[in-house]
Order: structure tokens, then C-alpha cells, then sequence
């Protein structure tokens, strides 16, 4: 079998173990051959192609990024995307396409595979909110690396007496925050799941001052809002992919912070540091498990499906029935984090 492989969408750390695990499962065990595609889907519509063996997947698993490059390009948006991406499979005599994405993606992916092309999904974000699956690669790593900069804010917010108001990634779905204000103590966790009162945030933050701390920490989902008809009830402004492009959630609740408190209040946004580094044993762990899946998947003519992670085991669920949502925070891990706070 011919298997094409593209990784689409914002990169994750973990992407190389996913990588790694597709060409050996599939070349070792099996005897196919991978052909890469550079840049996601873009890569497949161009022809952009590089035949992967064994010499590129070497000691890839603790480097972050992917090696096969990734783009925000969606076929199924543009005019003529799909039938570029048939004929390019078609020219290189692909019998399969494992496509690794998150939301984004593993949607194109599903109106690829409508065209006929047979097609696996694995999803990855840092987000976590690819629905049909517990997790995703590259989340934990952008969970460790959240949760250590609260830890790090933490003294430096003591010190000065400051409020500090960190900006984590998640434009839809809260998970960064929520896991990481759990793991690293924070005050206050503002997520898009449960629009805020800027109120009773200031309230919060003031008794804290008074009763028995001269600090907080507050993170901040940039997606978060606040409650329609309050202040900050407006989202952000949002670009043509979806980024905040002004007025990021965590500026304007600093702002709000500092000019009803008085509190000395500093904003620090994590960003794309979160995407970064080596990834985490448990993203190497998932992404190599989700790999073989997806090969043996393959193997068995299973099609238009996606891995994913079920508790313990690693099972297929159809493509259809997760592109186009989201999975958000749920309640009781948002309980958790508000009565900690
Ligand atoms: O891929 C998900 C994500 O990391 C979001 O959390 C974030 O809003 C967005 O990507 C940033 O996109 P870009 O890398 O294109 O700026």
C-alpha cells in the first residue's frame, strides 16, 4: 500500500512520535511505503511530496514542531481544493491518507474522504477540544508548560504584591485554563465555557486582598467573554483564522482589575510558547500509539475514521460524526476549578 501522511492545522509537540510510529509500523510490520506531504493539506493540492524512511524518523521523538511542516489551508474552502487534492493522490497512486489535525483538519479530512479517498484521522491540539476523543496530542505538553509559568508567576506575584493575569491558549473550548489554574493554584480561571462577571471578579480579588493575600494569579482563556450586557461583555476582535486580533481577553480583564482596584496588575500572555519544545513522555506515548492505530486501522480497511483515546484504550470513531464540533470543558471540572480557586 502507498500511504500518503500530512500533518494540518497549529503545530503540536508530539507530531514526530505520530510520524515516527506511522513509517515504522507501517514499512516495518507491514512492508508499505509513506509518502509525505509538506505543509497539510496545501502540501497535497501542490504536490508538495517527500518519501519518508527510516533515516528521517530518527531520534525525532523529543523534538517539537513536525517535520513535515504544517498549513491552515482547507481544501474543502477553496474553489477547486478538493478535485486538486484527488488528482495529486491520484498522480501518485495513494491508496490512503492518514491526515493528523485538529478540528480544522480532520473536517477537511472528512470531506476529502466524501470524494472516495480513503482517509484516518488522528486528532492533535493543544486545545483538547476535538470531539470523539479524551485527548489530544501535543494538550498535555501545553498543560506542563502553562502550569509551570503559574508557578513561576506565583513568586514573582508575592514579591511585588501584584495581580497577575495570565493569558493561556483555547479561543473555543477552556482546557489549558481550567488544567493548568487547577494545577498551578490560581485565584480565578476565566474560560470560554462560562461567560464571566467582571464584577464579581473584582469583587473575588478584592476581599483575597483584604481577608488574607496581597497577591492573585488570574488566567485567562483568550477565548473567554464576558456575560452578554456586562462589561467586556463583547468578544475579541477576530481575524480571517479565527486569531485575536484585538483587545485579547486577558488585556482587557487586567485593565478592568487594575483601574477598580488599584491593584499593581501585570498581563502575561503565554502564547505561542505553549506549541513549543520537547513534547511530554505521555504526548510521545499518545502520538505513538495513535500512529499504529491509524496504520493498523489502514491494514484492517478500516476508513473514514479517527483514533482516538476512550479511558484506557485507543478505539476508531467515525469521521463524520466528530467534524465540525467542539468539545468543551465539562461542569464538574469547571466546579473544580472555581471552588479551588
Ligand atoms: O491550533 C490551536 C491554536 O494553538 C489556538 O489555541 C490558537 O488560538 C491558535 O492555534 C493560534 O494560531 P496561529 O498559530 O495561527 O497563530
Amino acid at each position: 500500500m502507498r500511504i500518503g501522511l500530512l500533518t494540518g492545522g497549529g503545530d503540536v509537540p508530539g507530531l514526530n512520535a505520530v510520524i515516527r510510529a506511522v513509517v515504522k509500523h507501517a514499512m516495518g510490520t507491514y512492508g508499505h511505503t509513506i509518502v509525505g506531504f509538506r505543509g497539510g493539506w496545501r502540501g497535497v493540492v501542490d504536490g508538495n511530496v517527500v518519501q519518508l524512511g527510516r533515516q528521517d524518523i530518527r531520534n525525532v521523538l523529543p523534538v517539537g514542531g513536525t517535520l513535515l511542516g504544517t498549513d491552515r489551508y482547507h481544501p474543502h474552502r477553496n474553489e477547486g481544493g478538493l478535485e486538486a487534492v484527488v488528482a495529486t493522490l491520484e498522480a501518485e497512486r495513494i491508496d490512503a491518507v492518514i491526515c493528523v489535525g485538529g478540528d480544522g483538519t480532520l473536517h477537511a479530512a472528512s470531506k476529502v474522504a466524501e470524494t472516495g479517498v480513503k482517509v484516518v484521522g488522528i486528532p492533535k491540539t493543544i486545545d483538547n477540544d476535538v470531539e470523539g476523543t479524551d485527548l489530544s496530542v501535543g494538550f498535555h505538553t501545553a498543560v506542563n508548560v502553562a502550569t509551570e509559568a503559574i508557578d513561576r508567576l506565583h513568586t514573582t506575584a508575592e514579591s511585588h504584591n501584584r495581580v497577575m493575569v495570565v493569558e493561556v491558549m483555547g479561543r473555543h473550548a477552556g482546557w489549558i485554563a481550567v488544567n493548568a489554574g487547577i494545577a498551578g493554584g490560581a485565584e480565578i480561571v476565566l474560560a470560554p465555557e462560562e461567560p464571566f462577571d467582571i464584577e464579581q471578579v473584582v469583587k473575588t480579588i478584592a476581599h483575597r486582598h483584604r481577608a488574607h493575600a496581597s497577591f492573585s494569579i488570574v488566567v485567562v482563556a483568550e477565548g473567554a467573554v464576558g456575560r452578554e450586557g456586562t462589561a467586556l461583555g463583547a468578544a475579541a476582535e477576530l481575524g480571517p483564522q479565527g486569531q485575536i486580533v484585538a483587545g485579547s481577553a486577558s488585556e482587557r480583564v487586567a485593565a478592568e482589575i487594575a483601574s477598580r482596584t488599584g491593584f499593581d496588575t501585570r498581563v502575561t500572555i503565554l502564547g505561542h510558547v505553549q506549541r513549543g519544545g520537547s513534547p511530554t513522555p505521555t504526548d510521545r506515548i499518545l502520538g505513538s500509539r495513535f500512529g499504529v492505530a491509524a496504520v493498523d486501522a489502514l491494514q484492517e480497511g478500516r476508513t473514514d475514521v479517527m483514533t482516538a483515546l476512550h479511558g484506557e484504550r485507543v478505539v476508531l470513531v467515525p469521521l463524520e460524526e466528530i467534524a465540525g464540533k467542539v468539545k468543551t470543558v465539562p461542569a464538574d471540572l469547571l466546579r473544580a476549578a472555581k471552588v479551588l480557586a
